[in-house]
């Protein structure tokens, strides 16, 4: 006898609806740490996210992969340090501040705005 079973266990919850380029899960990011959203970096800085252009403005560094305490990010290529919220250098290599968007979070989502 043939019976017929659901072998689709892909226990998927219903809100797993795919994520703009520019949204992200806000428990992707916990306190202290970031996420690479598009281009940007989003900063979790105790519990309130601010968000960079991704690259750094020394030589194009990767800010989501520096290490963040505080609100200051450190490049991991040649160590410049910004304020993530301002975007303001703190420590060079760097001269140049790095553009700074606004993150809007509804519910569980996170948005990083653009205005240009
Ligand atoms: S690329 Fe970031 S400090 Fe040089």
């Amino acid at each position: 006898m043939q019976s017929t079973t659901h072998t689709n266990a892909t226990d998927s919850p219903v809100k797993s609806e795919a994520l703009k380029d520019n949204q992200f899960r806000i428990d992707a990011v916990p306190s202290g740490s970031a996420l690479l959203v598009g281009d940007a970096a989003v900063f979790n800085v105790g519990g309130s996210f601010c968000a960079t252009e991704a690259k750094c403005t020394h030589r194009g560094g990767p800010l989501n992969e520096g290490k963040l305490d505080g609100s200051t990010v450190t490049c991991p290529w040649h160590g410049t340090q910004f304020n993530v919220c301002t975007g303001a250098v703190l420590r060079g290599p760097a001269t140049e501040p790095v553009k700074t968007y606004r993150v809007i979070v509804e519910g569980e989502i996170g948005r990083v705005e653009k205005e240009n």
